[in-house]
């Protein structure tokens, strides 16, 4: 039993908290780290469910410690708003704390919801989860996550979820000449994976798999095109969120067990300028026969991508959407207030995504794949080059990713978004998670409608 006692929340946080204007009351149950707040009926649309998430945020950054428990009463009749609030709440109580030594660690809050929403809660917890999980792996560096632990980390949540999970080593990959995975892979020490995913429950709604790509560049040095540290290669541990937003995807797909069949390609490795680096000007041939010649290796990205892309044929997929921190471009055209969409799909599709993107606040602004850019790294003495010019990079990059497919596709470019340099509201410092919320949302609207 909980010891009875009440829980103090100084007056000024409880003012600050009505000064919100979403929580009409706080009720001590008597029991200590327990209480209620009332949550005021209103209007329910995109930005009000931000509004809420932030407010959400903002009581989880203001509770006492002491507190472990929170029930949210929700007098609307109407689940969205409260939903809003507790996800935002649940976002919020996140830590990258496994490496301190100082016993500051806090458990994670337990969050109950009273009316609307009450059974969606459940939903909105998974999803939260499988964001922190992104997070964490984003988080870990690459000394403690390289690319065989990526493969490593699907494979286990393959077992204990009950999907497949195949993750190829580097004798594989190169019998299976995915010449740009091993061109990136060249500088580095240890060995590359590929890893392949796939969700298939029996009632799924399609015939064809949705096919989810993530870069998985677990370190990125640059390679001999070495970056700089400042505010550059410092944060190069977030290359692989991409592969994250899959790993995501799959670990909330699996528990919610939405009738929805998906494969996930993460292709991984680290970028390093080792002794027997791919050189700028390196000639290789990729999976598909393709020849490229490497004008940069800090362009990897897109080397090992369209490994994945071409892959991906083989499934006859009906959609394939990638996510990547591809290009310093794309972070330089949005900030970090969203990321680039680049589509070679049906506009319903496209629809649908900008739509999740708003709903989830994960928003998405399209970028044009004109022909002109796919001019930009065409040709020369090999059949494409692995750069386009410095103005219009993510649209450039996207185009040779293009080059590769042949299905409907969807490119995201998560370069400034996946990584967070400050915290705000309910996103910590660090890696986002973003990109899992976005999907899952499309997921959810692609399932009933
Ligand atoms: N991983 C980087 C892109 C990136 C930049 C991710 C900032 C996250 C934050 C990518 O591999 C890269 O180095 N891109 C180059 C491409 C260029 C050499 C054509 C870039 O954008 O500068
Ligand atoms: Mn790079
Ligand atoms: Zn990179």
């Amino acid at each position: 039993m909980k010891s009875l006692g009440t829980v103090q929340i100084p007056q000024n946080v409880l003012d600050y908290w009505k000064s919100l204007g979403e929580i009409e009351t706080v009720q001590y149950q008597g029991l200590e780290g327990y209480f209620s707040l009332v949550l005021n009926p209103g209007k329910s649309n995109a930005s009000e469910w931000e509004k809420l998430r932030k407010d959400g945020a903002s009581v989880m950054s203001k509770l006492p410690k002491k507190v472990t428990e929170i029930q949210l009463v929700n007098v609307d009749w109407d689940a969205p708003k409260a939903l809003a609030f507790a996800e935002g709440l649940i976002l919020a109580d996140y830590r990258f704390d496994k490496y301190l030594t100082s016993n500051e660690k806090r458990t994670a809050l337990q969050v109950t919801l009273l009316g609307a929403g009450s059974e969606q809660l459940v939903e909105v917890e998974i999803i939260a989860n499988a964001v922190k999980s992104a997070r964490n792996w984003v988080n870990e560096p690459v000394n403690a996550l390289n690319a065989q632990g990526l493969g490593e980390v699907f494979a286990e949540m393959g077992k204990t979820l009950g999907f497949k999970v195949e993750v190829f080593g580097e004798a594989q990959i190169e019998s299976l000449k995915m010449g740009g995975l091993l061109a990136v892979n060249k500088g580095s020490q240890e060995p590359p994976t590929f890893s392949v995913l796939e969700y298939k429950p029996s009632g799924a709604k399609n015939q064809q798999p949705i096919v989810l790509v993530g870069k998985g560049v677990v370190f990125d040095t640059g390679g001999l095109s070495l970056k700089p540290t400042p505010n550059s290669m410092d944060m190069m541990k977030c290359d692989m969120g991409g592969a994250a937003v899959v790993g995501g995807v799959f670990e909330a797909i699996a528990k919610l067990q939405w009738p929805i069949w998906l494969v996930g390609l993460v292709p991984s490795t680290d970028n390093r300028p080792g002794e027997m680096a791919t050189c700028p000007g390196d000639i290789i041939t990729m999976y598909d026969g393709t020849t490229v010649e490497v004008l940069n290796t800090d362009a990897e990205g897109r080397l090992i991508l369209a490994d994945a892309l071409s892959f991906a044929k083989k499934y006859e997929p009906q959609l394939v959407i990638d996510y990547a921190t591809l290009t310093g471009a794309a972070a330089r055209t949005l900030g970090t207030y969203g990321s680039a969409l680049m589509s070679q799909a049906p506009d319903s599709v496209v629809k649908s995504l900008k739509k999740a993107g708003e709903n989830t606040y994960e928003r998405l602004a399209e970028l044009p794949l004109w022909e002109e850019y796919y001019e930009e790294i065409k040709g020369g003495i090999a059949d494409l080059k692995n750069l386009g010019k410095g103005e219009g990079g993510a649209q450039s990059a996207a185009m040779f990713l293009r080059h590769f497919t042949s299905y409907p596709w969807a490119h995201i470019d998560i370069a400034g978004t996946a990584f967070a340099t400050s915290a705000s509201h309910y996103t910590p410092k660090g890696g986002t998670g973003v990109g899992v919320r976005l999907t899952l949302e499309f997921l959810r609207q692609y399932i009933h409608g």
